[in-house]
């Protein structure tokens, strides 16, 4: 059964998020993970030309690509964080729009060498919607990349997620959380070529590792 997901609810809450989060000093920055310096690169995007970003955040990682040469477009929901993080970043030629990322995608014309989410949209999209329109911006070839931290064992599927604190006003999201093999599944499922999917343990033994999940179309 599909979580009925409240766009501007889920807005709000980021919008929220984004005040705590967006930091005007951090500097561009690309780590899969959620460990700076840990874990692969910017070579899981096989050296695109240019790429889309969903719930691209702060922007920093598209900050890194454009400071390579890449063309990095981003899209987020929190109207605030795109504010911020368009500013900062639109020195180094990156572009991020405001927008829900299925509405997005669904009438975005562009096409991209790579689309990735670092904990990001990807985390917090219904995957059946998301990868078919994902796998539609991509050039031939492309890449569809994307890290969140691994399922809790037994808890599979759409989890509602409370902002931090549970006090206060309830403001809720929903992320999706699969074991590697159904990610897969779900991947080669909506059109793409090959599909892996492998867990990153993190640089302390027993701490959260990091899901990663890479398609190509
Ligand atoms: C945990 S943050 C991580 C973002 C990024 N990796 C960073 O470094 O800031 C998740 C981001 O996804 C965005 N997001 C969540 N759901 C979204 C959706 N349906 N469409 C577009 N963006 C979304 C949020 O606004 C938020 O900025």
């Amino acid at each position: 059964m599909p979580v009925p997901h409240d766009i501007p609810a889920e807005t709000e809450l980021w919008d929220a998020f984004a005040k705590s989060a967006f930091d005007a000093e951090a500097e561009p920055s690309f780590h899969w993970t959620q460990y700076a310096g840990h874990g692969p690169g910017a070579e899981l995007l096989n050296s695109p030309e240019s790429v889309l970003e969903i719930g691209c955040g702060t922007g920093r990682a598209l900050a890194h690509l454009a400071q390579q040469g890449v063309k990095a477009t981003g899209v987020d929901l929190s109207p605030r964080m795109v504010r911020l993080a368009g500013e900062r970043w639109a020195p180094l030629g990156v572009r991020i729009e405001q927008a829900e990322v299925l509405d997005w995608l669904t009438t975005d014309t562009g096409r991209y060498d790579a689309v990735y989410s670092i904990f990001g949209a990807a985390w917090f999209t219904d995957p059946s919607r998301l990868f078919p329109l994902a796998r539609e911006r991509l050039a031939p070839g492309g890449v569809f990349v994307f890290s969140q931290p691994p399922a809790i064992p037994g808890a599979y599927g759409p989890q509602g997620m409370y902002k931090g604190g549970f006090a206060g006003k309830a403001m809720f999201t929903y992320r999706y959380s699969y074991k590697p093999a159904v990610w897969e599944r779900h991947l080669l499922r909506a059109g793409f070529n090959t599909a892996e999917s492998w867990i990153v343990d993190a640089p302390e033994p027993g701490h959260i590792g990091t899901l990663v999940v890479r398609a190509q179309a």
